[in-house]
């Protein structure tokens, strides 16, 4: 699909992966909204990348909503990317037995799979609303799982079943908007470096870095947004979620 002239919608697009997503597709010619609830990192994300923002939350319907038509304005909407998500760190029981915070569980899913559910199903009620491309096309939608959807951690109970319902929601996805020739990817990164990982002390990144098969260090987010565009263009994927981890397989800690 060719990007330029269309219009983007990238959630989490303040920072990390979701930045530099925006980056990507708007290097490409489209004009893409960056949605996130930090209001001054997705302005400047906008700014620089001259496109337009949406301050809001993923896990609102309304907010999602209000995002997706903010991009239908600005464009033919043929693309949303997830990228709003977080980790969290709890054992099933913790070392004085005492059971994972339901709470805690509760936000990840909240964020993490309901977030892209709400921003996915938005998305592509407008994505099915355009004209028809090649082959029938519409858009596509990626969504950002993890390789915690397959090789969860110690403590990422919540974090890996969140990711682990992005990974299942591909297949059914595309297959409901293959009528509407839209299709929907997932990407399941291994360590970026981003701030989410910046939060950890130098040593331990650069531990991380070291643990990755090749090359050894970790993703550079713009490889991230390089894969995004890749997918928009190679319109044969389909339903697949496609691992970016340097051949990484985490251990259990
Ligand atoms: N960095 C990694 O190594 C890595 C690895 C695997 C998966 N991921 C996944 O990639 C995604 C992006 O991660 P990142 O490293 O870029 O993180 P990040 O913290 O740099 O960016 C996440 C962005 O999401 C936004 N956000 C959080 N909650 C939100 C909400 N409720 N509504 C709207 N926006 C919200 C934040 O404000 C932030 O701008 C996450 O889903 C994360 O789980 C990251």
């Amino acid at each position: 699909m060719e990007l330029h002239g269309t219009s983007a919608i990238v959630t989490g697009g303040a920072s990390g992966l979701g930045a530099a997503t925006a980056r990507a597709l708007a290097a490409e010619g489209a004009r893409v909204t960056v949605f996130d609830k930090n209001e001054e990192g997705a302005k400047a994300v906008a700014e620089e990348v001259a496109g337009d923002y949406v301050a809001g939350d993923v896990t609102v319907a309304d907010d999602c909503q209000l995002a997706v038509d903010q991009a239908s304005a600005g464009g033919n909407l043929r693309m949303a990317v997830n990228c709003a998500g977080t980790g969290w760190i709890g054992r099933v029981i913790n070392r004085d037995g005492v059971p994972h915070d339901l709470g805690a569980f509760e936000f990840i899913q909240r964020l993490n799979v309901i977030g892209t559910f709400n921003v996915m199903t938005r998305a592509a009620s407008a994505i099915a609303r355009t004209e028809p491309l090649a082959d029938g096309e519409r858009g596509v939608i990626v969504n950002t799982a993890s390789v915690a959807a397959f090789d969860g951690q110690i403590g990422q109970l919540a974090y890996s079943a969140s990711k682990g319902a992005v990974v299942a929601m591909t297949l059914p996805a595309a297959r409901d908007l293959s009528v509407v020739g839209i299709r929907v990817l997932a990407i399941a990164p291994g360590l970026f470096d981003t701030p989410l990982l910046a939060m950890l002390p130098e040593e331990q990144r650069e531990a991380l870095g070291k643990s990755v098969l090749f090359p050894k260090r970790l993703g550079d987010p713009a490889q991230y947004g390089r894969l995004v565009v890749d997918i928009a263009r190679n319109t044969y994927l389909n339903g697949e979620v496609i691992r970016l981890d340097g051949g990484i397989r985490m251990q259990p800690k």
